[in-house]
């Protein structure tokens, strides 16, 4: 007890350091490219009709400046965008549809030759791709794949090489962040898809998500990333939802091991891309040991409820997602989940300060900071 006491407050004290330096503003990287899911999703669902994976309704956004739901998973900010605001930047870039709706329909030429134009002068400092309920396989999801998200990264990139000179960007986007937060709905759907897997199942869906990492990465370092910002795969078996499905309301530990050894996978695979590039640097957020630790002292982050979901209803408040007509907390600051599957504002903020200048143990071999002065 005494020794997670004095681990809270040690947490605490770094967050209030960090968010000290964090005051002095001003972008220190020229922009930041986003991918993911809904960890990372800033509104790009919201252009995609047939998407039931969208938060663009109350209560989302309850704690938004505005009050107004915009597609983030959340009841106000979330892990990028205090990530963005540590940078320097007001807060995640914009999300990439949000002024490409039209473009995004690749049978529509006409009206994506005219945004293209617009967005290549507004995404010079950043566009969100992220989409909610997307996975690293194309199999997973029905909304913007990661493949489809780096294809319209490509095409950006091409637009602003047309329009600032193929030098200048490629100088550009080496001095940006590439962040990237999946994986987790890679793993629920595997987990419902097979319900007691075997050892060579679960080692075949292991490999899978590696290689697939792996060539997302070249990828993007082909098209001129070279700073990669990692967000790992979080405690997903103590996500309220899960809780909410087993009658001892405890965290499904079986999900929880799979999100481990994704995240050895991934920290292995990234230290061997580096040899393998370079010119390429990383860092490695663990969402995972960032939960683990919140549920184990809450009070780090000021908060006290880390089992149920504050908007929602039934067992844990999660047996259904969250609805305008879903019983909302009032205390969302004590909260460490807001919905079913999400982590509430206060929880974000916390996340972003640990993953931008933290200790080792939430992000690793360096922090975002160093990574951004790298
Ligand atoms: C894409 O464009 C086609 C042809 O213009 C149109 O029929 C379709 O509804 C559009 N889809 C979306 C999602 O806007
Ligand atoms: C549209 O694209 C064509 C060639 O692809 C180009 O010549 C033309 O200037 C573009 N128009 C606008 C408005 O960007
Ligand atoms: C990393 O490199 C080692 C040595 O070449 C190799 O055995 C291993 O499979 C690689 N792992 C990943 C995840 O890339």
């Amino acid at each position: 007890m005494a020794v997670q006491r004095a681990a809270a407050l040690h947490l605490m004290l770094l967050v209030a350091a960090a968010a000290a330096s964090v005051a002095a503003a001003g972008a220190k990287v020229p922009a930041m490219y986003v991918f993911g899911d809904s960890t990372a999703d800033v509104g790009n669902n919201d252009y995609l009709p047939w998407s039931i994976a969208r938060a663009d309704f109350p209560h989302n956004g309850v704690d938004f400046p505005g009050g107004k739901p915009t597609g983030r998973f959340s009841n106000g900010l979330i892990g990028v965008d205090f990530i963005a605001i540590a940078m320097g930047f007001s807060r995640s870039p914009p999300a990439y549809l949000s002024l490409m709706a039209t473009a995004a329909n690749r049978s529509s030429e006409a009206p994506r030759n005219m945004t293209m134009a617009a967005a290549a002068a507004a995404y010079t400092t950043g566009a969100n791709f992220a989409s909610g309920g997307s996975g690293l396989l194309d199999s997973t999801g029905s909304t913007i794949s990661m493949t489809q998200q780096i294809e319209y990264f490509s095409d950006l990139k091409d637009e602003m090489s047309t329009r600032l000179g193929a030098a200048r960007v490629s100088d550009l986007l080496s001095k940006s962040i590439f962040l990237i937060s999946a994986g987790a709905n890679d793993a629920f759907d595997f987990f419902s898809q097979n319900k007691s897997p075997d050892s060579t199942t679960i080692q075949q869906f292991y490999e899978a998500m590696i290689s697939t990492y792996d060539s997302h990465v070249k990828t993007l370092y082909n098209l001129g990333a070279r700073k990669f910002a990692v967000i790992n795969v979080p405690l997903i078996g103590c996500c309220p939802y899960l809780r909410s499905r087993k009658p001892s309301g405890e965290c499904v530990e079986q999900l929880n091991q799979l999100a481990k050894s994704l995240n050895d996978g991934i920290r292995v695979l990234f230290s061997n891309l580096s040899l393998e590039m370079q010119s390429m640097k990383y860092s490695i957020s663990s969402a995972y040991e960032l939960v683990s630790s919140l549920i184990k002292t809450p009070h780090a982050a000021g908060l006290e409820e880390v089992k149920s979901a504050c908007c929602g209803g039934g067992r844990f408040n999660a047996q259904r997602g969250c609805i305008p007509s879903s019983n909302c907390c009032n205390d969302r600051s004590k909260y460490l989940f807001w919905d079913l599957l999400h982590p509430t504002q206060a929880t974000y903020k916390f996340a972003g300060l640990v993953f931008y200048d933290g200790p080792a143990q939430f992000v690793s071999p360096i922090s975002i900071k160093q990574l951004v002065e790298a």
